[in-house]
C-alpha cells in the first residue's frame, strides 16, 4: 500500500509531462489533487485507522501530496518557459536587415497643371473658386444662353442623372455660379448705384461629356476663367491669357492667335491657339481655349446691368495643356492609372 503511495508521485509526475497545453494539465491535476482526486480519496480512508497509524499514514500522504504539488509546479514553469520562448522566436527582430523603403506618393501630372494654373492666376490676382460636378440644366445650359433645342446643345451630350440633373459638360456654369454669390455679397453698393469691386475667378474642375479617342475622354478637366468689371475688354483677355501661356509654358518663345469662333455665352467669340517658336511642336497652332466676351444675357443672368458690366471668359484644358508641356499623345495615358507611366512625373 505504501509503495503504491509512493508511485503516486511517479505516476503523477508522467502525467503531468503527458500533459502539452495547460488545459491539458489542470485536467491531470484534477485527477491527482481535485475534490474527487487520488489523495482525497486517501485522506477519506484515514478515518478507518488508528490513532498511531493516522499518524504515519497522514504523514506519508502529505508528503505524496507535496511531492505531486512540485511536479506539477514544476511542468507548469516548463510550459510557461516554453511559451515564452515560441513567443521570442515568433516575434524575433533581426536588427541586421535593410531598412524598408517608403514609398512616397506623388502628385498626378494632370494635378500639377491644376495647381500651376491656379498659382499663375492667383498671381495676377484672381480667386480660385470650386463648384459642383453635378449640375442643373439652368447653371449648365440655360442660364448661359444655351435654351432647350438650342443646337450647340447637340454637342455637349452628356450623362443625364435622376431629377433632371447632369454632369456638367463645361466649367461655365461656374461663371453663372460664382457671379450670383459676388453680386449678392455687393447687393448694397450695386443697389446705391456705386460700383461693384470686380469679378475676377478661375474655376478649375472635372467635366463630362459622351466622348472617347485618343484626345478625347468621357471625364476631363477644365479651368475656367471669368473676368467683369466695368471697363474689361477684350485686349484684356488677350494681355491675361498671353501672360498666362508664357508663364505656364516658362517661355516666351510663343504666339497666340484667337480665331473667331461661336459660343452661345460669348459674342464675339474665339478660339485660342498657340504656337510655339522652338521644340518638337514648333510651328504648329494648338488649340488650348475657347473664349469670348461675356454675353449680355449672361451678364443679366449674373445679376447685373449689362449696359454697365462687361467682361471676357475663357475655358482652356488643363489636360491639353499637360499633354503639351510633358509631351504626351494619348489623353488615355493620364486615367489608365499605369504607374511605369506615372512615375515619370515625379
Ligand atoms: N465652355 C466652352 C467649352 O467647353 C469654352 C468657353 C468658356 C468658351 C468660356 C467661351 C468662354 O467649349
Amino acid at each position: 500500500m505504501n509503495a503504491s503511495i509512493d508511485d503516486l508521485v511517479t505516476q503523477a509526475r508522467v502525467a503531468f509531462e503527458q500533459a502539452t497545453t495547460p488545459a491539458d494539465l489542470e485536467n491531470a491535476k484534477a485527477v491527482y489533487l481535485g475534490k474527487t482526486g487520488r489523495i482525497t480519496e486517501l485522506m477519506k480512508g484515514l478515518g478507518a485507522l488508528s490513532v498511531d497509524e493516522k499518524k504515519t499514514q497522514g504523514a506519508l500522504i502529505n508528503k505524496v501530496k507535496q511531492g505531486i504539488e512540485e511536479a506539477l509546479q514544476a511542468r507548469r514553469m516548463q510550459m510557461q518557459a516554453a511559451e515564452l520562448e515560441r513567443q521570442l522566436q515568433a516575434e524575433a527582430l533581426d536588427v541586421t536587415l535593410p531598412g524598408r523603403a517608403q514609398h512616397k506618393g506623388g502628385l498626378h501630372p494632370v494635378s500639377m497643371t491644376m495647381e500651376r494654373i491656379e498659382r499663375v492666376f492667383s498671381s495676377m490676382g484672381f480667386e480660385v473658386a470650386k463648384g459642383p460636378e453635378i449640375e442643373t440644366d439652368w447653371f449648365n445650359f440655360t442660364a448661359l444662353n444655351t435654351p432647350q433645342n438650342h443646337p450647340a446643345r447637340s454637342m455637349h451630350d452628356t450623362f443625364y442623372v435622376e431629377g433632371g440633373h447632369l454632369l456638367r459638360t463645361h466649367t461655365s456654369p461656374m461663371q453663372i455660379r460664382h457671379a450670383v454669390q459676388h453680386v449678392k455679397r455687393h447687393q448694397s453698393l450695386i443697389e446705391s448705384g456705386q460700383s461693384m469691386p470686380e469679378i475676377r475667378v478661375i474655376a478649375p474642375g472635372r467635366t463630362y461629356r459622351v466622348d472617347s479617342d485618343a484626345t478625347h475622354s468621357p471625364m476631363f478637366h477644365q479651368c475656367e476663367g471669368l473676368w467683369i468689371g466695368e471697363q474689361v475688354s477684350f485686349k484684356d483677355l488677350k494681355v491675361v491669357f498671353t501672360n498666362f501661356c508664357k508663364m505656364f509654358f516658362e517661355s516666351d518663345d510663343l504666339i497666340l492667335r484667337f480665331r473667331p469662333s461661336f459660343f452661345p455665352f460669348t459674342e464675339p467669340s474665339a478660339e485660342i491657339d498657340i504656337q510655339f517658336a522652338s521644340g518638337p511642336l514648333a510651328g504648329r497652332w494648338l488649340e488650348v481655349a475657347g473664349s469670348g466676351q461675356v454675353h449680355p444675357n449672361v451678364v443679366r443672368n449674373m445679376g447685373l446691368d449689362p449696359e454697365r458690366y462687361i467682361g471676357f471668359a475663357f475655358g482652356m484644358g488643363p489636360d491639353r495643356l499637360t499633354m503639351l508641356r510633358y509631351g504626351v499623345n494619348d489623353l488615355r495615358l493620364f486615367f489608365d492609372g499605369d504607374l511605369r507611366f506615372l512615375h515619370q512625373f515625379q
